[in-house]
């Protein structure tokens, strides 16, 4: 327990008038009928259990994804579920061990791309499995199978490898052709993270239900505003899929989550304008901050990495929360000379580009 570091959590400030796009939220609310919803729901059934297994929400799901509700399974967040993984596919390792030959440090492997979800590690270090993080490519792009097999530390008999898809905190999509080589190469059990599919124009859902070793992980915090309710799930093979029930909470979903979560099933027209409204907004701060000097990556999620020009990221973090607008910057090496910067409405973009053209000197104040 001394070793652990636990999960570090972007700021909650709860200062009034802050531009937050610091952890990935939605800048749009709910749909009024999901909030209708769940205004409905606040009544005398708080008293009761909800349904142990989401089984209206999981029937939904399985009816958009065209598989069979046994399929799926629904998570307090798909964090819950990328946990819940951890335990169930990797075994914890009593002491340290040396990759190689070794089957049993595959078997408490648990692998993932650097830079990629910064949870993966920890995860892998409460359960006391082992963690195998390898490079992306410099651009951050997915090595090819071979170019892991030349690299000599990426490891095929993993027992779990998580892909965050399309990446974060880079935001760099990936083509379903890669991810399905990748999965067809992989012995153990991979999850394709997808939180933030829905702002990309790919999404590889097929994979959980072509292969029996493939999980797909979806969430309705980003692209459906949800994050509050903590609602996840995973499509995959129903053997996967049973191993995960056997182990979760026996009310893992909370009841308003799932009301909620039906409730948006219904509203995808709404979220799908939404998107298209956060996409747009991404494409003009992309081309503001690139005009500014910035080095700005091409992004297939709700925020974009970019390269400051002038100061360090860790500088223009001071300096953009000196006016009030909070963004993440994150320490590891990688990514130390970068800002994540959540995509707002159009209005918060138009702060943050006026912000940084003040601090740029292009404008005073
Ligand atoms: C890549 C990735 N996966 C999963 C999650 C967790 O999402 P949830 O809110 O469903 O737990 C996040 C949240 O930031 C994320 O960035």
């Amino acid at each position: 327990m001394r070793a652990l570091h636990p999960y570090l959590y972007g700021e909650q400030p709860k200062i009034k008038g802050l531009i937050k796009l610091n952890t990935n939220e939605n800048p749009y609310p709910p749909s009024p009928r999901v909030l209708a919803a769940v205004r409905a729901a606040v009544d005398g059934r708080l008293r009761l259990y909800p349904n142990p297994t989401a089984e209206p929400l999981r029937k939904k799901l399985a009816r958009l994804h065209g598989c069979a509700p046994d399929n799926i399974i629904v998570g307090n967040g798909s964090d819950e579920l990328l946990a819940l993984a951890t335990r169930a596919f990797a075994e914890p390792s009593p002491k340290p061990k040396v990759q190689g030959s070794n089957s049993q440090w595959a078997k408490s492997a648990v692998q993932y791309f650097t830079p990629s979800y910064s949870l993966y590690p920890v995860l892998a270090d409460i359960h006391g499995a082992v963690r195998n993080p390898v490079p992306l490519r410099p651009d951050f792009g997915l090595p090819t199978v071979a170019e892991l097999r030349r690299g000599k530390i990426w490891n095929f008999g993993a027992a779990l490898t998580f892909v965050t898809t399309p990446n974060a905190p880079s935001g760099r999509g990936y083509a379903t052709s890669e991810l399905e080589s990748l999965c067809r190469a992989q012995r153990g059990v991979v999850v394709l993270d997808e939180a933030y599919v829905d702002f990309a124009g790919e999404n590889a859902l097929a994979l959980a239900l072509k292969f029996p070793h493939v999980l797909v992980a979806r969430t309705f915090s980003k692209a459906y505003s949800l994050c509050f309710q903590r609602v996840g799930y995973y499509v995959g093979h129903p053997a996967l899929i049973g191993a995960l029930h056997k182990i979760r909470d026996s009310y893992n979903v909370n009841g308003l989550g799932q009301v909620a979560a039906e409730a948006t099933l219904d509203e995808l027209d709404h979220y799908r304008a939404n998107f298209h409204k956060i996409i747009s907004t991404r494409r003009w701060l992309g081309g503001e901050l690139t005009k500014l000097g910035f080095c700005v990556f091409p992004s297939r999620t709700n925020f974009i990495l970019a390269q400051p020009p002038r100061f360090s990221a860790r500088v223009w973090l001071d300096k953009l929360r000196a006016r009030r607008i909070l963004v993440r910057w994150f320490g590891q090496p990688e990514v130390a000379a970068f800002l994540r910067i959540t995509i707002g409405t159009p209005g918060e973009a138009e702060a943050l580009a006026e912000a940084a053209r003040k601090i740029i000197g292009l404008r005073r104040g």
